[in-house]
C-alpha cells in the first residue's frame, strides 16, 4: 500500500478514537436512560438549598418587624426584595439594610406612563426634594395616615372649660406673647391628640403638664372642638429676626406634611401658618434635641441650623392661617 494512504488511514483511525474518547468523557452515565436529558440534574437541583426563604422564616426571629410589616400595605413586598436573599442568614452574618432608599423605593414608585394606576406613584423630584424616603416613611409601614380625624366634641362645653386657659392662650385662643402658642383655628384632631399627649405624660411642659393632667377625655375633646372652631385671624405678630424669604425656600421640605404655606393638608397634623414665631422656634429646637418626640419631625429637624429655624419661624408666622385655593389638596 502506498505510504500516503497508510498515513491517511492512521489519521482517520485516530480521529475516530478521539471522538469515542470524547463521547465517553463528556456524556453522563444516565444519558441513555432518559433520552437526551441529563437525568441527574433533577435531583441535583432539588438538593440545592433555596436561596430565598420566605417572610415566615423571618417571623421566628424578627417577630415585631414581621407583625408591623404584615399589618401594612407593604405586605405584598416580601422582606428579601429589599434586604436581599437570606440564604445562610443569620449564621453567616447580618442581612444588608438598604442605605439608598431613593434608589430602592423609586424602583417601584416612580411615576411612569406604563405603570398600572393601582400601584401608588410619585413624581420623585417634587415629592421627596432629594431626601431619603425613610425620613418620612417607615419602610415596613409606609402609609402616612391621619389619626382619627373627626373629633366629636361639644364646643360650648369646651368654652366653659377654656376659662382656665385664657390667661396664657388668650380669651379667643390668640396668645398674648410670642412664645405661647395660638390655639384658635388649629385642627381639632391635632389639638385633641396633643392635649392627650400632655395628659398622659407622653409630652411634657412645665406650664401645660399640670393643667392637662386633671382633664377628662371628654374635656380634651370639648376643648379641641372649641379652639378648633375659633377664627385664627390675628394681628400680625412682632417683627422677627429670621429671614422669611430664606424660610420659604427651606419650607419646601415641609410642604408634603404642613402644606405650602403651613396650612396642613392632614387634620391630624398642626397648622403652622400664623403661629407665634418664638413658639415655632422653641418647638423646632425641642424636636431637634429630641426633647419633643415625633419620628417624622426628628428626621426633618436633625440637619437644621439655628439660623434655618429662625428663618422657618419667620416664614410661617407671616403666613395667613386661612386655607387658600393654592394650598395643597384637602383630604
Ligand atoms: C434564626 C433567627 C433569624 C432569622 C430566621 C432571621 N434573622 Fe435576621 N437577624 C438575626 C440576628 C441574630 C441578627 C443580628 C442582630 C444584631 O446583631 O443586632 C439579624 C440581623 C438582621 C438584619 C440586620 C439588622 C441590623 O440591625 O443590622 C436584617 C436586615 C435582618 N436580620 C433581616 C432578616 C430577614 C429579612 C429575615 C427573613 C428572610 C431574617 N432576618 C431572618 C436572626 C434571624
Ligand atoms: C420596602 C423595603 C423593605 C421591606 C419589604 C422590608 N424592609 Fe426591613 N428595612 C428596610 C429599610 C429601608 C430599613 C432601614 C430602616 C431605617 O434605617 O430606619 C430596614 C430595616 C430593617 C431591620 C433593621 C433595622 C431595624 O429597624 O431594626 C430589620 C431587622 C428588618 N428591616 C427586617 C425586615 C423584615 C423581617 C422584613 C419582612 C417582614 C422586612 N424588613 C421588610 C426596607 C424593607
Ligand atoms: C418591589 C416594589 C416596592 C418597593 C421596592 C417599595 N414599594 Fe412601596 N408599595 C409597593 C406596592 C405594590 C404598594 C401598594 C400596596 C397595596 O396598596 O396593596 C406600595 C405601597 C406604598 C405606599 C402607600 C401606602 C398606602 O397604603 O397608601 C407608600 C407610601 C410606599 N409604598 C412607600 C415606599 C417606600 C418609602 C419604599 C422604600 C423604602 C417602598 N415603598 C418600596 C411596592 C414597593
Ligand atoms: C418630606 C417627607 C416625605 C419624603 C422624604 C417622602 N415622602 Fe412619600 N409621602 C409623604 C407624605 C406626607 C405622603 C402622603 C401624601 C398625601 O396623603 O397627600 C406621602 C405619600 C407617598 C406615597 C403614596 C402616594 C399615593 O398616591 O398614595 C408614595 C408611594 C410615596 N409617598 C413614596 C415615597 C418615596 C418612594 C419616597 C422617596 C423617594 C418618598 N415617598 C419620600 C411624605 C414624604
Ligand atoms: C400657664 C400658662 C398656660 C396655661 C394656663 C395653659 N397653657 Fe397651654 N400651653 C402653654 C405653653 C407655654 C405651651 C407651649 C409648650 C411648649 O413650648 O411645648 C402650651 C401649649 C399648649 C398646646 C399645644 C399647642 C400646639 O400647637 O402644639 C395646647 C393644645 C394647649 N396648650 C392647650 C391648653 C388648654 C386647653 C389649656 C386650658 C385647659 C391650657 N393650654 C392652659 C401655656 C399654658
Ligand atoms: C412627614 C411629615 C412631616 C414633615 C415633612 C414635617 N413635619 Fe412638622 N410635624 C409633623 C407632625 C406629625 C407633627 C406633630 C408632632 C406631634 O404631635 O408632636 C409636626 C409638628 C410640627 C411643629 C409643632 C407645631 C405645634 O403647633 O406645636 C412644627 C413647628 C413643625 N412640625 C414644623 C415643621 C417644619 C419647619 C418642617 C420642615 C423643615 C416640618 N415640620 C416637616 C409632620 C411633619
Amino acid at each position: 500500500m502506498p505510504k500516503h494512504i497508510v498515513r491517511l488511514l492512521v489519521l482517520l483511525a485516530s480521529f475516530g478514537a478521539l471522538a469515542l474518547l470524547a463521547k465517553w468523557y463528556f456524556t453522563a452515565d444516565s444519558f441513555y436512560e432518559l433520552g437526551h436529558y441529563r437525568a441527574a440534574s433533577v435531583p441535583e437541583i432539588a438538593a440545592q438549598e433555596p436561596v430565598y426563604q420566605t417572610p415566615r422564616y423571618c417571623q421566628t426571629c424578627h417577630s415585631e418587624r414581621h407583625a408591623q410589616w404584615s399589618a401594612n400595605s407593604h405586605k405584598t413586598v416580601i422582606c428579601e426584595v429589599c434586604h436581599g436573599a437570606a440564604q445562610g442568614h443569620p449564621q453567616n452574618g447580618k442581612l444588608p439594610i438598604p442605605s439608598d432608599t431613593v434608589k430602592l423605593c423609586t424602583l417601584c414608585h416612580e411615576a411612569m406612563p406604563g405603570r398600572p394606576r393601582t400601584q401608588p406613584q410619585i413624581e420623585v423630584a417634587q415629592h421627596s426634594a432629594g431626601q431619603q424616603c425613610i425620613v418620612c416613611h417607615n419602610p415596613h409601614a409606609p402609609k402616612i395616615a391621619g389619626a382619627a380625624v373627626k373629633v366629636a366634641g361639644d364646643a360650648a362645653a369646651g368654652q366653659q372649660r377654656a376659662a382656665a386657659c385664657a390667661g396664657c392662650h388668650g380669651a379667643q385662643g390668640i396668645s398674648p406673647n410670642d412664645t405661647w402658642p395660638n390655639l384658635a383655628g388649629q385642627h381639632a384632631a391635632y389639638l385633641a391628640r396633643i392635649l392627650g399627649a400632655y395628659k398622659s405624660g407622653a409630652q411634657k411642659d412645665v406650664a401645660m403638664t399640670p393643667i392637662a393632667q386633671p382633664l377628662t377625655d371628654a374635656d380634651v375633646r370639648n376643648l379641641a372642638a372649641y379652639y378648633g372652631s375659633l377664627s385664627c385671624k390675628a394681628a400680625p405678630s412682632e417683627t422677627h429676626a429670621g429671614d422669611a424669604a430664606a424660610g420659604k425656600t427651606l419650607a419646601k421640605n415641609c410642604a408634603a406634611c404642613h402644606g405650602e404655606t403651613g396650612v396642613a393638608s392632614n387634620p391630624a397634623w398642626p397648622k403652622l401658618a400664623g403661629q407665634k414665631a418664638g413658639y415655632l422656634m422653641n418647638v423646632l429646637k425641642a424636636f431637634r434635641a429630641g426633647l419633643r418626640k415625633d419620628p417624622m419631625m426628628a428626621g426633618v429637624t436633625r440637619s437644621l441650623s439655628d439660623a434655618d429655624i429662625a428663618n422657618l419661624a419667620a416664614y410661617y408666622a407671616g403666613q395667613s392661617c386661612q386655607p387658600t385655593m393654592e394650598g395643597r389638596k384637602t383630604p
